[in-house]
C-alpha cells in the first residue's frame, strides 16, 4: 500500500504509527541531505607552497586555489623551492612567514633574499623600487627605508661603506651593490660614485648588520576582511568578487559572517 492511498483513506486507528515512521524517514533523509558541507567549505581548504608556511584566507595560491577562497588583491604564486611569493608591483618577494594572528608578513625581495639559494656568487640582480599597493598592504610599524646603489666601485669605497657592500653587480661582477639606510650621513657620497641603477627598499629595524636586514626582508601589514568570527564558529572564509563581500562557508550552506551555532 502506497503512503498517499494510507493517508486519505479512512483507516483504524493502528495505521497511524505507520505513517509517524514515513515521517520520521523522510526527516532523517533530509537532514542527511543538509549534512554534507557546502562546496566552498570543501575548496577552501588551506594548502601550501611546499615549505611550512600555511597558505589560507586571506591569500590564495594563483591557480591553485579558487579565488572565491581569499580576498582580492591576496593572490600569490609558489616559487620551485617551496616559497610562496608575492607581486609587488611586478617584483617577485618571497614570503618568509605570514602571522595570520595580526595580520602581518615577513616578505623579501627574491633578488636578495635569504630564502633564495640560487642567489649565484652573492652577485645581486637588477631590481625595482617598493611601491606598495595602497589599499592592501601597508608597511608596518619599525621599518626602515633603504637605499641600494648598483655599480659602485668598491676600491674607491672609504672602509666604513665597505661594510655596506652587499654583493657584486650581476649585471657587471666588477662592480658592487652597496646599502645605505635613507637617514645616512654618506648617502650622497654613495649616490655620487656608484654609477648604475638606485632603488628604493625597506628593512625592519634593529636587525643586526645591514647585509643581514636585507636579506631577511621586512615586514607589512594588510587590510581584509576579518576571518577570526568564521573561522571561529568552523567556517572557512572568502569573498564574493560578483556581490563584492566577505563570505563565510560552513558545512551547511555561506553565510554573511559566521556559522550559525548548532
Ligand atoms: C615542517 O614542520 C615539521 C614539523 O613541525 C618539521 O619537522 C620540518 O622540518 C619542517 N620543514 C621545513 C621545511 O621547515
Ligand atoms: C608576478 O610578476 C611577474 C613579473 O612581472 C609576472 O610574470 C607574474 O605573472 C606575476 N604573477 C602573478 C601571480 O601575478
Ligand atoms: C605579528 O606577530 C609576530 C609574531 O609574534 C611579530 O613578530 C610581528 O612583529 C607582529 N606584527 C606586527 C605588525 O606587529
Ligand atoms: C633568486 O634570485 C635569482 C637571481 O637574482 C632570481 O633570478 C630568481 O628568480 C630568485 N629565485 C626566486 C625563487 O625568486
Ligand atoms: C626609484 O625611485 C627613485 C625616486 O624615488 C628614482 O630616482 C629611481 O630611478 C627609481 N629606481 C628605479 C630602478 O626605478
Ligand atoms: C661618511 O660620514 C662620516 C660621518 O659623518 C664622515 O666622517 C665621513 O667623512 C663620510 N665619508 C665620506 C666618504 O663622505
Amino acid at each position: 500500500m502506497n503512503p498517499i492511498s494510507l493517508l486519505f483513506t479512512p483507516k483504524p486507528l493502528y495505521y497511524y504509527p505507520l505513517i509517524h515512521s514515513y515521517i520520521f524517514f523522510f526527516y532523517l533523509f533530509a537532514t542527511n541531505i543538509s549534512c554534507s558541507p557546502d562546496p566552498n567549505f570543501d575548496t577552501c581548504q588551506p594548502q601550501t607552497c611546499g615549505n611550512n608556511q600555511t597558505i589560507t584566507y586571506p591569500f590564495y595560491i594563483h591557480g591553485r586555489q579558487e579565488p572565491f577562497c581569499g580576498y582580492p588583491g591576496f593572490d600569490i604564486s609558489c616559487a620551485p623551492n617551496g616559497f610562496p611569493i608575492l607581486n609587488l608591483s611586478n617584483t617577485h618577494y618571497i614570503i618568509d612567514q605570514i602571522f595570520y594572528q595580526n595580520q602581518s608578513l615577513r616578505v623579501s625581495n627574491a633578488v636578495f633574499s635569504i630564502s633564495n639559494t640560487s642567489t649565484t656568487k652573492g652577485c645581486v640582480s637588477p631590481t625595482q623600487n617598493l611601491t606598495l599597493p595602497s589599499t592592501v598592504f601597508r608597511v608596518a610599524p619599525n621599518q626602515r627605508e633603504l637605499t641600494l646603489f648598483y655599480g659602485c666601485d668598491s676600491l674607491s669605497l672609504p672602509r666604513e661603506l665597505q661594510d655596506h657592500i652587499i654583493g657584486c653587480s650581476a649585471e657587471k661582477e666588477t662592480s658592487s651593490v652597496v646599502a645605505l639606510y635613507k637617514d645616512a650621513e654618506n648617502v650622497s657620497f654613495v649616490a655620487k660614485n656608484c654609477k648604475g641603477e638606485v632603488v628604493d627598499s625597506l628593512v625592519e629595524d634593529g636587525v643586526g648588520r645591514v647585509q643581514e636586514a636585507v636579506r631577511k626582508g621586512f615586514l607589512l601589514s594588510w587590510t581584509a576582511s576579518d576571518c577570526s568570527e568564521c573561522s571561529n564558529t568552523g567556517g572557512k572564509c572568502g569573498f564574493d568578487s560578483s556581490i563584492y563581500k566577505f563570505r563565510c562557508y560552513c558545512t551547511d550552506r555561506v553565510h554573511a559572517a559566521k556559522c550559525d551555532p548548532g
